[in-house]
């Protein structure tokens, strides 16, 4: 596998090929990472991830200065996956004057649920991706890239701006890794402490739960059963943001019988100093 820095060498590296698959992160990889370069692997005729702990995404008071950076690791467990090409930027390289070009997607999607936690949450995300896309697959034909459903949000909202920017990339979402208690793994449960940790399988267990309420009553008030669920999760000392039943398609709230369009329960809540995100499709 080869490791490179710049934009430049990045490019030299992809010029034979017509195909990327394109894994994007933010380092500190698990073996959700892992699983989605193995998925995109026979997607495309050369494999390629990125580490890029993305400054845009991050607000003033969240965690990018404490994001675990493992560089080495990282590229270990790529290459073994059978990664080609890892794609390491500096934040100059990316970033070479401020950016004032900036995506904002539409608003319906992207100021709901994590959005409306983590403002302008979105755009950085968005607009990085964006970047990313370019460095990758310019001059492409076509191109796959891999996005974990964990962030289920974001992959909705990835999908709709390659889908109004006519990207010729498809995007490929990869079932949550979970470990055997049920938490979804993630980069940031590294800053749990042994008491957390055991803990934090909580989120998953009230998302089921909650999914499990609103199926098997007949008419439900999904308002009163989210309540109720982040009252269940506060009561052991989480900080619930949201747990929630929406629609998969647009994140809306279901509008008719909840049978009659696929769902997603999701819910972020912090436990200590660490927001956990997490979902399940029902
Ligand atoms: O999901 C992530 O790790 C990040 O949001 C991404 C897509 C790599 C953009 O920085």
């Amino acid at each position: 596998m080869h490791i490179v820095h710049t934009i430049a060498e990045l490019r030299a590296h992809l010029s034979p090929f017509k195909r990327p698959a394109f894994v994007p992160t933010m380092g500190n990889l698990h073996d959700g990472h892992i699983a989605l370069v193995k998925q995109a692997n026979p997607l495309g005729d050369v494999t390629v991830s990125s580490i890029f702990v993305n400054r845009l995404q991050f607000a003033p008071n969240e965690d990018f200065e404490s994001y675990p950076r493992t560089l080495d690791a990282d590229a270990q467990r790529l290459e073994a996956a059978g990664c080609n090409l890892l794609f390491a930027p500096r934040e100059k390289e990316l970033y070479p004057e401020p950016q004032t070009y900036k995506v904002h997607p539409a608003t319906d999607l992207s100021d709901m649920l994590e959005g409306h936690f983590r403002p302008g949450f979105f755009i950085g995300v968005s607009t990085v991706v964006l970047k990313l896309f370019s460095c990758v697959y310019a001059g492409m034909p076509s191109g796959v890239a891999a996005f974990g459903k964990k962030d289920y949000q974001q992959v909705l909202v990835v999908r709709r701006m390659v889908r109004q920017f006519a990207l010729p990339i498809d995007i490929l979402a990869g079932e949550t890794q979970r470990a055997e208690d049920g938490l979804a793994l993630s980069s940031r449960n590294a800053y749990l402490n042994p008491a957390e940790r055991i803990e934090a399988a909580q989120l998953a267990k009230a998302l089921k739960a909650l999914g499990e309420a609103a199926r098997t009553c007949n008419t439900p008030d999904l308002a009163a059963l989210e309540a109720q669920a982040m009252q269940a999760l506060a009561r052991r000392g989480w900080k619930p943001d949201y747990l929630t039943v929406r629609r998969r398609a647009d994140l809306l709230p279901p509008q008719g019988p909840l049978a009659s369009e696929p769902l997603v329960i999701l819910g972020a809540a912090k436990l200590g100093n660490t927001r956990l995100i997490d979902n399940f499709e029902i």
